[in-house]
């Protein structure tokens, strides 16, 4: 939707509530100031992407809005409730999930036991029954495309491998918004590609933000893009858009070939 269309769908009142929607984000360590004042929202259902170079605060946004950092200033809304600060269990509870840039994963479990813990989490939060555990972890094992990885134990799997297991937890607490902190770091071509194609698929059952560097990957599966860049936000358009600006290419991709 372009910003004319935009803006007349808000005026007729039928534009969808935001999922989520940062103001004026502030995010302070000591004396530095790593967000300054961001505004964000994305619609539910959209996948954002989040680019930027590194030190930029894409990492510490994701913390403030998974409850791990309670923000120094600004509102952070969530289905229309203020979530900035709560308790990460409370945030994990109310909806999003994170799929962290630091892995976290149980290396002597196989991977159907690490889907077991986040659906039996999900199932005992939810008041479900027991029985519905076993079903539907086979169904994430399905779904997720690691059936066949399902009894390897996670310490001996390939890093994009490992990667597809986390994901894949995150995934299996039935999230309505799922933040993705450089998923594709570390895959070879094809599991980027199957990640792209994954990612795509999760768009039509939840939101999500991805942050990510591989510019390949952001193709495969952007529409609008989000540009932040020494905490705060640069410019927000469509990927080829942003792709294309020239301050994007100075502060962002420097010399590299896009
Ligand atoms: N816990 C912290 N304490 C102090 N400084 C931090 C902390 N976390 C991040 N920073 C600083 O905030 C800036 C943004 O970091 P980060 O959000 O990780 O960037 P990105 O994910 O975009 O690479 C960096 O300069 C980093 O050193
Ligand atoms: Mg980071």
């Amino acid at each position: 939707m372009n910003a004319s269309v935009a803006a007349l769908e808000t005026a007729k009142g039928t534009a969808p509530q935001p999922i989520i929607e940062t103001r004026g984000l502030v995010m302070r360590f000591g004396g530095v100031e790593v967000l300054r004042g961001i505004d964000f929202s994305i619609v539910p259902g959209e996948l954002r992407c989040l680019v930027g170079p590194n030190g930029a605060g894409k990492s510490t946004f994701f913390k403030c809005l998974t409850g791990q950092y309670e923000p120094s200033g600004g509102e952070i809304r969530f289905k229309n409730e203020s979530i900035g600060g709560r308790p990460s269990v409370d945030i994990a509870r109310r909806g999003i999930g994170i799929k962290t840039q630091v892995p976290s994963l149980y290396d002597g479990l196989t991977a159907r036991e690490h889907i077991w813990l986040a659906v039996k989490r999900r199932i005992a939060t939810t008041g479900g029954l027991r029985r519905e555990v076993a079903p539907a972890v086979e169904q994430v094992l399905e779904s997720m495309d690691i059936a066949h990885l399902a009894d390897r134990i996670v310490g001996q799997l390939a890093h994009g491998q490992r990667q597809m297991v986390e994901l894949s937890m995150v995934t299996a607490a039935q999230p309505d918004l799922i933040l993705l902190d450089e998923p594709a770091a570390g895959m070879t071509h094809d599991e980027v590609e199957r990640l792209a194609a994954l990612v795509l698929r999760l768009r039509g059952t939840c939101s999500l933000i991805v942050v990510e560097h591989d510019m390949q990957f952001i193709r495969m599966i952007a529409r609008m893009v989000t540009v932040l860049h020494q905490g705060q936000v640069l410019m927000e358009d469509d990927v080829e858009t942003v792709l294309r600006d020239r301050r994007v290419r100075d502060v962002y991709l420097g010399k590299r070939e896009v």
